[in-house]
């Protein structure tokens, strides 16, 4: 398939490009280059050996956006292109919402107008929201998000269903991701955030590399085996393999609007973290505990089984092989990508 990866120049974005080209298909890439970068894509190049065409576009351009699906034949596309920090989004909601919004409808009328329609949906496990029974099931309802991040996820993936109530023609798959972590075993593309990272894998990594002093570990007195908070973190190459067996899914099955799970499905504690990338990098890494985090959450993880039975996928890489992969990134980039 011809495929155009929206965000294709960001984190997860690039490990789904080196999955689809793996697999066989032809990628384009659209990025406006606020978090992505065309180093990052230059890299899929050269992993892949291919040439990935970069289109820097802003989705919310209506005009730009149908020129780009015009020119594109694309029989696909895999939708990465949004605002993706937590807190930020709590600081600056209108831009979260005009922003993933905006961007989305433009593309789905481009799409639609262009005859595109099979469109897979990068969704979070955010949409649970708080009152959810772990592990969470895709038909749990009804979905709501704390942060204005996470209630763009549950506002797109309701105009996604309505998109293909009123035109039963399009294929579509939301993909709830829990916590992607890890990087290219090659250690050429990995995340790169911006600033002092909000998470914890990127966060470790930058501690291990001298960049922070010390990892703060956001409360010890949760109820869980060792008192800090678990979460179910997957490695990004098999969250890049979903998005291909998501779209091969979609592909052979009945029109219409799927939600699958992207997890490991087991949770793993902040220290069990923290534990493994010691063993990765070779040495201890200092941390300590301090206050919860508000709005975390004591810990949630994922029912495979849907994603294992209809899309034949399940996240085979370990907490080790993610640990080993970001160390990898990070060492061999410790400042991230070079500035361009
Ligand atoms: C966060 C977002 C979620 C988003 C996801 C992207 C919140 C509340 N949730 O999930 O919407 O989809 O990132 O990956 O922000 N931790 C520390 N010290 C740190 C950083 C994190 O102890 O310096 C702990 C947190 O308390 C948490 C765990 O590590 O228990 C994971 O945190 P994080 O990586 O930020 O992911 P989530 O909060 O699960």
């Amino acid at each position: 398939m011809r495929v155009l990866v929206t965000g294709g120049a960001g984190y997860i974005g690039t490990h789904t490009a080196v999955s689809l080209i793996s697999a066989g298909h032809e990628v384009e890439i659209a990025d406006n280059l606020v978090n992505g970068k065309a180093e990052a894509v230059r890299r899929v190049e050269e992993i892949t050996d291919t040439s990935i065409p970069l289109h820097v576009v802003e989705l919310t351009d209506q005009e730009a956006t149908d020129d780009l699906v015009a020119q594109g034949s694309y029989d696909g596309v895999v939708h990465f292109a949004g605002l993706k920090a937590v807190g930020e989004s709590w600081r600056e909601p209108l831009a979260y919402y005009e922003n993933n919004i905006g961007c989305t409808t433009s593309l789905l009328g481009a799409l639609a107008r262009h005859d595109v329609k099979m469109f897979v949906f990068s969704s979070s496990a955010t949409v649970y929201g708080a009152n959810a029974p772990v592990p969470y099931q895709e038909d749990y309802e009804p979905l709501e998000a704390a942060s204005p991040y996470g209630q763009t996820k549950v506002m797109i993936e309701r105009i996604l269903r309505d998109v293909a109530q009123a035109d039963p023609t399009w294929r579509i798959a939301l993909l709830r991701y829990f916590n992607p972590v890890g990087a290219h075993p090659s250690g050429r593309i990995g995340e790169d955030p911006k600033g002092i990272p909000n998470n914890l894998l990127p966060f470790i990594a930058q501690v291990a590399v001298g960049r922070r002093e010390k990892l703060s570990i956001f409360g010890g007195d949760y109820p869980t085996a060792d008192g800090t908070c678990e979460r179910d973190y997957l490695h990004v190459d098999d969250l890049a393999e979903g998005h291909v067996a998501a779209l091969d899914a979609i592909a052979r099955r009945d029109p219409g609007v799927g939600a699958w799970n992207l997890g490991g499905g087991r949770g793993t504690s902040v220290l069990q973290m923290l534990r493994a990338f010691e063993r990765a990098a070779g040495r201890e890494l200092p941390h300590e505990i301090v206050e919860r985090r508000p709005g975390d959450l004591p810990a949630f993880w994922a029912d495979t089984t849907r994603a294992t039975e209809q899309l034949g996928w399940t996240a085979k890489r370990t907490i080790d092989d993610t640990c080993r992969d970001t160390w990898a990134w990070q060492s061999q980039n410790p400042q991230g990508y070079p500035e361009e």
